[in-house]
């Protein structure tokens, strides 16, 4: 299925001149050991994609190597990144020898900025491409792009002669890139890796294509055979996989559309990688529809985003489930502190607030909690206490009492646990309006003390 259009996309006009011209070099550098290089994943689907003529913005680039048939021990794409790193010698090489990888880093380059280049050896080892094309031009490029997750992620660029700057499409990735369809390469791909359905759906959103149906079917197939029981069977040793789901999920939940690609993956039922329990109700797609806007609103400092929305996903599941669940996808133990103590914290807020208290009250009651808990309790509460919450975690938690620490030493005051204590008291006079300004703080202060 090689495409017979001899595409060639114009790399030199969209790419920075500098990470054109340091192509040139890695393609000079392979050519003269007599191996092949070629560009693949996400920069030529994209290259591809774009619909302006302009050049892409910055993009990391990956490239294989295909050192024609050298063996098990090829280790081509290390020696390639190597030769390149002594022209480059500011760049940080890494090197996975055992995945016969590695990786070119630079860091604020006054000339390449920040930039990275995976360079990997083609890897044919473990799939051989049912339908191979017996003209195949490289079939180790061609394998190695079958390992991989969607067709329109296998297009690959030659940067060597010849046919330098040609398109490759082993298998009919344009056609779905026309077509806007993510297919996958082959039936166990979910399998193999449960996080390209993660992957998957990530690009789906991100690129508006639609999962081809027989794709579709193999992802549902994939999550019924019990990937999450699976990895839960290895438990306590964590699999790779929990880290893998985790960073992908963390990549999913820090984009601008993280809530439709959560809606797509509970489509495809494929949120039970996480929590076999774990659904997208219409009650937990309201919490977490109003999350952004409470995270906005709030304006405290040190958030993380990604993780609040994933503790939000969270809480319809049971206090058991939680946890198994924290635990699986190694979240930090602030999380698990959080998600196990919500459902009480909740219950004593609603007790607590089911009586009117004055606002310096209400701020007492809630300073000791984690406002990240609170912002949760915001979201899960009936609107009365959410709205106390709210005003706390937006307005209230912000104010600061009119004197410090400061003012207490020259008041006559020794410094001690005692500032702490006295300045909360003021804090609280301040917002139930018993305290105006500087000097009816001094005169509270004062009264206190018994010199009123
Ligand atoms: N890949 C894969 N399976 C994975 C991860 C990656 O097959 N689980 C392959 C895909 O061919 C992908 C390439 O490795 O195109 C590079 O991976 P990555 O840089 O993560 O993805 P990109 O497609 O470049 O996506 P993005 O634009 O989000 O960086």
């Amino acid at each position: 299925m090689e495409n017979r259009e001899h595409i060639q996309p114009n790399l030199e006009e969209r790419l920075r001149p500098e990470l054109w011209a340091l192509l040139q070099i890695m393609a000079r550098l392979t050519q003269e050991r007599g191996w092949q290089l070629y560009l693949v994943g996400g920069v030529v689907r994209d290259l591809l994609l774009a619909t302006n003529r302009g050049r892409l913005s910055s993009p990391d680039l990956d490239l294989v190597v295909d050192g024609a048939d050298r063996g098990n021990d090829d280790k081509s794409g290390v020696e390639l990144a190597t030769a390149l790193h002594e022209l480059y010698p500011t760049a940080q090489l890494k090197i996975h020898g055992k995945f016969q990888t590695a990786a070119l880093e630079w860091d604020k380059d006054p000339i390449l900025g920040s930039l990275s280049i995976d360079i990997a050896t083609a890897r044919t080892e473990s799939y051989a491409y049912p339908a191979a094309n017996p003209d195949v031009i490289s079939s180790s490029i061609q394998a190695d792009l079958y390992r991989r997750d969607f067709t329109v992620n296998a297009l690959t660029i030659r940067l060597t002669q010849p046919q330098a700057g040609e398109l490759f499409d082993f298998f009919g990735g344009l056609v779905d890139l026309r077509s806007k369809q993510l297919r996958v390469l082959h039936p166990d791909s979910f399998i193999d890796d449960p996080t390209r359905i993660y992957r998957g759906m990530r690009f789906a959103v991100r690129l508006g294509f639609t999962i081809e149906s027989q794709t579709q079917l193999y992802i549902r197939s994939a999550v019924a055979s019990g990937i999450y029981e699976r990895t839960l069977a290895t438990y306590p040793k964590v699999p790779a996989l929990q880290t893998r789901l985790k960073a992908e999920l963390k990549y999913i939940l820090q984009t601008d559309y993280w809530l439709p690609i959560l809606e797509r993956l509970d489509e495809l039922d494929a949120l039970k990688c996480l929590h076999p329990n774990l659904k997208l109700d219409s009650q937990l797609r309201q919490r977490l529809q109003s999350i952004d806007n409470l995270i906005q609103s709030t304006n405290l400092p040190r958030l993380s985003p990604w993780l609040i929305r994933l503790e939000i996903l969270l809480t319809n599941l049971t206090l058991v489930d939680r946890i198994t669940t924290i635990e699986q996808l190694q979240l930090p133990p602030e999380s698990l502190t959080r998600l196990s103590e919500l459902d009480r914290s909740h219950q004593t807020l609603i007790t607590a607030l089911s009586v009117e208290i004055s606002t310096g009250q209400i701020v007492r009651l809630l300073q000791p909690y984690d406002p990240i808990l609170l912002l949760s309790i915001a979201i899960i509460a009936e609107s009365k206490i959410s709205s106390i919450v709210q005003q706390y975690l937006t307005t209230w938690i912000h104010i600061k009492p009119p004197i410090d620490g400061r003012d207490l030493k020259s008041l006559g005051y020794k410094p001690g646990k005692q500032y702490q204590q006295i300045l909360a008291n003021v804090l609280i006079a301040t917002l139930d309006g018993i305290i105006t300004d500087r000097d009816s703080a001094i005169e509270f202060v004062k009264e206190l003390r018994g010199e009123g």
